[in-house]
């Protein structure tokens, strides 16, 4: 394990059972329909590479980004920074998919922001819900996992640009957190 990580929350193997349950349900929620899964980067880039190599069904990629002013582990105010073209956006059914539902002002900004633009339905995918945090009324339609309140790293997720590579999710040290 890495030396800054103090737990390890969900293991490769878990992960991997997790996607596959989320990418089973999204495949009988999408079939016999064209969507667009749009991955919201830079965190969910992980989690959406490995979840639509489990969708068996048609489907086209798009990203959006949108960025936090301020840096560390608060949420700020959100500046989007790019979205789908709007031809990737009118008249489409889009998931937008995310590594971590937190205060909910992500995925509650990104997808008004892409109903505002025409797209016929927005749905929302998350690797983790973490409902303690919620600030807006907001729930994902599909969630692979329930996080407790702590800053979580890995598999995409980072503290202050480092950790996304690891494979497993693991929970901070104190100590690396009052250090990055
Ligand atoms: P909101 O609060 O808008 O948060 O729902 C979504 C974004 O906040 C970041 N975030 C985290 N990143 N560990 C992280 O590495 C965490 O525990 C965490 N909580 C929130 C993340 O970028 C997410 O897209």
């Amino acid at each position: 394990m890495h030396e800054d990580i103090e737990s390890v929350l969900f293991t490769e193997s878990e992960i991997v059972a997790g996607i596959d349950r989320v990418a089973a349900s999204v495949t009988e929620a999408y079939r016999g329909r064209d969507f667009t899964v749009v991955s919201v980067l830079k965190g969910a880039c992980i989690f959406s590479s490995d979840l639509i190599r489990r969708i068996p069904i048609p489907l086209e990629l798009a990203f959006v980004s949108a960025s936090s002013y301020g840096d560390g582990t608060e949420a700020g105010e959100l500046k989007l920074n790019f979205l789908p073209t709007n031809q990737e956006i009118e008249g489409r059914n889009l998931l937008l998919v995310d590594d971590i539902l937190d205060t909910g002002n992500t995925l509650n900004r990104l997808s008004a922001a892409l109903a505002e633009r025409g797209a016929a339905e927005v749905s929302t995918c998350v690797f983790l819900d973490k409902p303690a945090r919620r600030q807006v009324d907001f729930e994902a339609d599909f969630r692979c996992f329930e996080v407790e309140d702590l800053f979580v790293v890995g598999y995409g997720l980072d503290y202050a640009g480092r950790y996304r590579n690891l494979p497993f999710v693991g929970a901070l040290h104190q100590a690396a957190l009052a250090t990055s």
